[in-house]
């Protein structure tokens, strides 16, 4: 079950297209892990970050099986499933990220920790893209949603080696421009 919209569907898939190494923070259902896994460089490696904790029946845990089903090793691609919150999935991280999408929990201290953990293995020109971060027309966010506090304070008004790229609907796509930390 998508939970996203269908243009961010088509922006995830743009803005991944020709990435190699992939991170997806917040899994769920596989919804958005089928777009990047369709669009990025076909050698690449998209890992999976989520410890799919919230199974009402942890020993079925039909989300688990809902993402395994629909993301697969198709045309050479190399899936690696992280089942772990994203702040323990980081203490053994040491490569570098292209394309870097944070989902996960979305309190906003939380989505502030997922950016201060892994967004300094981002490369140079690399893709951070939050969802659930803007408001827009019929949308579902508000004004108190953590990654839409977040994405405001963090890279609107603010001069950063940051910039944003792309809005669409709730998604907020920002590229680094040079190396230094925000
Ligand atoms: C909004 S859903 C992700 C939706 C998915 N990206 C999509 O568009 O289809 C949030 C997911 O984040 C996971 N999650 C929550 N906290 C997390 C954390 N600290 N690290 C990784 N995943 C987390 C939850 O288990 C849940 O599956």
């Amino acid at each position: 079950m998508a939970q996203h919209t269908e243009a961010e569907h088509r922006a995830l898939e743009k803005h991944v297209r020709g990435c190699k190494s992939v991170v997806e923070i917040g899994v769920a259902e596989g919804a958005s892990a089928v777009a990047l896994q369709t669009a990025m460089h076909p050698e690449g490696a998209l890992y999976l970050v989520d410890p799919f904790h919230l199974s009402r029946v942890p020993m079925l845990n039909f989300l688990r099986r809902a993402a395994r089903s629909v993301v697969s090793n198709t045309r050479g691609l190399r899936i690696v499933w992280i089942e772990s919150f994203s702040h323990d999935a980081v203490r053994g991280w040491s490569q570098p990220i292209d394309f870097l999408l944070i989902d996960g929990d979305h309190r906003e201290e939380a989505v502030e920790q997922d950016w201060r953990d892994w967004s300094p293995f981002v490369a140079a020109q690399g893709i951070v893209a939050f969802h659930d971060a803007r408001l827009f027309a019929g949308g579902w966010t508000s004004l108190d949603y953590g990654p839409v506090r977040f994405v405001d304070r963090m890279f609107r008004n603010a001069s950063c080696d940051w910039s944003i790229l792309d809005e669409v609907d709730s998604l907020v796509v920002v590229r680094r421009k040079g190396r230094r930390e925000c």
